[in-house]
């Protein structure tokens, strides 16, 4: 088992396989990782990623996640996924764009189900957040993630000042007409990480949330990050509040491996240990390593 210094104990895994990402949106934090460095540019093969995650299932680990950059744009991307050893649960983050595509295949190779990022349906504002993507394309995406049931499926709505912070009810109203039958997705409302430059977008979300808990039937306390669920009809809508939250921060059980093969402790720290082309002992070693970096940022 991992268990931090601070007696946390991690079960989940993000691994982010690319930097590429075919959007470009205006608040991305690329998890964590700085766009400038030459060595982000080399990317794990499928086999350095296969046995990074054997050695954190070893340890016991309970959930990946694959992140990127966009995980899509990978053309080995099933492989991957089907080179995981037997995880609790695996999924994706995707921006959704080639989700129509894959769905199907992605399934097939053992993905369970999808995070899609999706902020705004509204076609000009979605343009002007992700620099130029098409809204069609996710929707479309998502409808096919459905029907392949890579569910539940969340769709991650990161609210920013100004573009689309008046927009959560007509989000709750897509969802629940995709839920008709049964719950197939969550709405998941974002609050955004103030990184510099972002400042202008910031909204703090709480408000938002007293909104929806008055109308709430029901209320889910999730482990992970202490967040809390709100169930309104047939929409399940989860709060992320990161900013200043130390609740948030004591019961963080993720940790990170980037797309160089680097396992980072935390999304908000510059630091991270060195694990591709690390075998045993040295391998589970230096996991530990950067385990025991790890240190509640609020
Ligand atoms: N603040 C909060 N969440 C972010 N994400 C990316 N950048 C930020 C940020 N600055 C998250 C969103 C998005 C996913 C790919 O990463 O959840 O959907």
């Amino acid at each position: 088992m991992l268990i931090d210094r601070f007696g946390r104990i991690i079960t989940n895994l993000r691994i982010a396989i690319t930097m590429k990402c075919n959007l470009n949106c205006i608040y991305c934090h690329r998890e964590g990782q700085k766009e400038s460095k030459k060595e982000n540019k080399t990317e794990m093969s499928v086999e350095e990623i296969s046995k990074i995650a054997k050695a954190f299932k070893e340890l016991g680990i309970k959930k990946v996640k694959i992140t990127g950059g966009e995980p899509l744009l990978r053309r080995d991307v099933c492989d991957i996924i089907s080179s995981m050893p037997d995880f609790k649960e695996i999924s994706m983050t995707t921006n959704g764009i080639y989700l129509s595509k894959l769905a199907w295949d992605l399934k097939d190779s053992g993905l369970d189900r999808v995070n899609v990022s999706l902020d705004s349906l509204r076609r000009d504002v979605y343009k002007y957040i992700t620099r130029g993507g098409d809204v069609n394309k996710v929707i479309d995406g998502i409808a096919t993630a459905c029907d392949a049931k890579l569910t539940p499926i969340k769709v991650n709505m990161v609210i920013l000042k100004g573009l689309n912070d008046d927009q959560v009810s007509e989000m709750m109203e897509f969802i629940s007409n995709m839920n008709s039958e049964s719950i197939k997705t969550i709405l998941q409302v974002i609050e955004i990480l103030k990184l510099p430059g972002l400042e202008k977008y910031y909204k703090d979300i709480t408000n938002l949330e007293k909104e929806i808990a008055s109308k709430a039937e029901a209320v889910i306390l999730r482990g992970m990050h202490f967040r809390r669920q709100y169930k309104i009809g047939n929409v399940v809508v989860e709060f992320i509040k990161p900013v200043n939250n130390r609740e948030f921060c004591m019961h963080c059980n993720r940790i990170r491996v980037t797309s160089d093969g680097k396992v980072k402790p935390c999304l908000m720290r510059d630091e991270g240990i060195k694990v591709v082309g690390l075998e045993g002992k040295e391998l589970i070693n230096a996991i530990k390593k950067a385990v025991n970096l790890r240190e509640p940022y609020y």
